[in-house]
């Protein structure tokens, strides 16, 4: 049986680099598949989501995913059009999902909320970001591209940049890098450094260092991952406008970086990447999101499948 086979997904942590790399080939595999063998990896299965928090990539690139391989979807997309309105308990939500669906997709403002919706769902659950706490498939998608994109992970000089307090993306995607030999550089404002309370666990797998100024790094790195300051989750909007804006990757700093190096972001920007490095050669976000789909379908099909694909 395939070692994914009807499994939950809730941390980045519950994953080998060993069981990292089999998706990554999975991936590759359903990247090279023809549209009408693609087709056949989940015909007749029904993804359902529910979206407690907003998102563009992370819903559409799972409805993209499962319609590429042939399944469905259904969900909630506005939680104020449901019953939740009324009442409903995230553990009834839930419930009610997983008899309308094979495999569930959550997002919440909650940390441990997928750990709990797995505990009353009878089918696999997704964690598409629980709180301030992870995102897995958004860094199992970050590893894949940095993979495709610079050929290898190990070696590499990464640098980190943003709202490393808030960020989920960025604590799935330290521990995703725990598995790799790679030089890590945190690059934040004070305030927002990487969560006191994660740093030790981070650190038994990983080195990195950190520091407020991006100039020290840049010229070093052979990928930037550039994160949003998460407006959203500050508790007081004066400590929010004074950091905003900190950091700002524009045609200027990009002159500074390796010919041969890239620009990651986990998307959705504001203004910390200026839309004219978007058509550089460096700017690899968009390929990113777009990676994003396949990883997406390749989890779905190695979940839903006993044999895998
Ligand atoms: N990267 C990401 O999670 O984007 P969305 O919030 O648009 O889903």
């Amino acid at each position: 049986m395939n070692e994914f086979y009807q499994k939950d997904i809730i941390s980045i942590k519950d994953y080998t680099k060993e069981q990292l790399e089999k998706i990554f080939t999975s991936t590759d595999k359903i990247m090279q598949l023809s549209s009408s063998q693609r087709q056949e990896i989940c015909k007749g299965k029904t993804l359902g989501y529910l979206f407690y928090e907003p998102s563009t990539r992370t819903r559409l690139s799972f409805d993209s995913a499962i319609a590429s391989i042939g399944g469905n979807s259904l969900g909630i997309s506005n939680i104020s059009s449901s019953s939740t309105q009324k009442g409903e308990s995230l553990a009834d939500t839930v419930k009610m999902m997983s008899i309308y669906s094979d495999i569930l997709v959550l997002r919440h403002t909650l940390d441990g909320s997928s750990r709990f919706a797995s505990e009353i769902s009878d089918k696999p659950v997704i964690n598409a970001g629980s709180g301030t706490e992870e995102h897995p498939t958004q860094a199992i998608q970050d590893l894949f591209t940095i993979k495709k994109e610079k050929k290898q992970i190990d070696g590499l000089k990464i640098g980190i940049v943003g709202d490393l307090k808030y960020g989920r993306t960025v604590y799935s995607l330290l521990h995703g890098l725990g598995n790799y030999d790679v030089d890590v550089r945190l690059i934040s404002p004070e305030s927002l450094r990487i969560r006191s309370d994660s740093t030790y666990e981070i650190k038994k797998n990983l080195d990195f260092t950190e520091s407020t100024e991006l100039e020290d790094h840049i010229d070093e790195l052979d990928v930037l991952y550039v994160t949003r300051i998460q407006k959203e989750r500050f508790p007081d909007e004066e400590e929010y406008l004074k950091v905003k804006g900190s950091y700002v990757v524009g045609l200027d700093m990009l002159k500074k970086m390796k010919d041969d190096s890239i620009i990651l972001h986990p998307l959705p920007r504001i203004d910390e990447i200026s839309t004219d490095v978007d058509k550089t050669k460096n700017a690899k976000y968009f390929q990113q999101a777009e990676y994003g789909k396949h990883t997406r379908a390749a989890l779905l099909g190695l979940i839903l499948n006993e044999n895998g694909f």
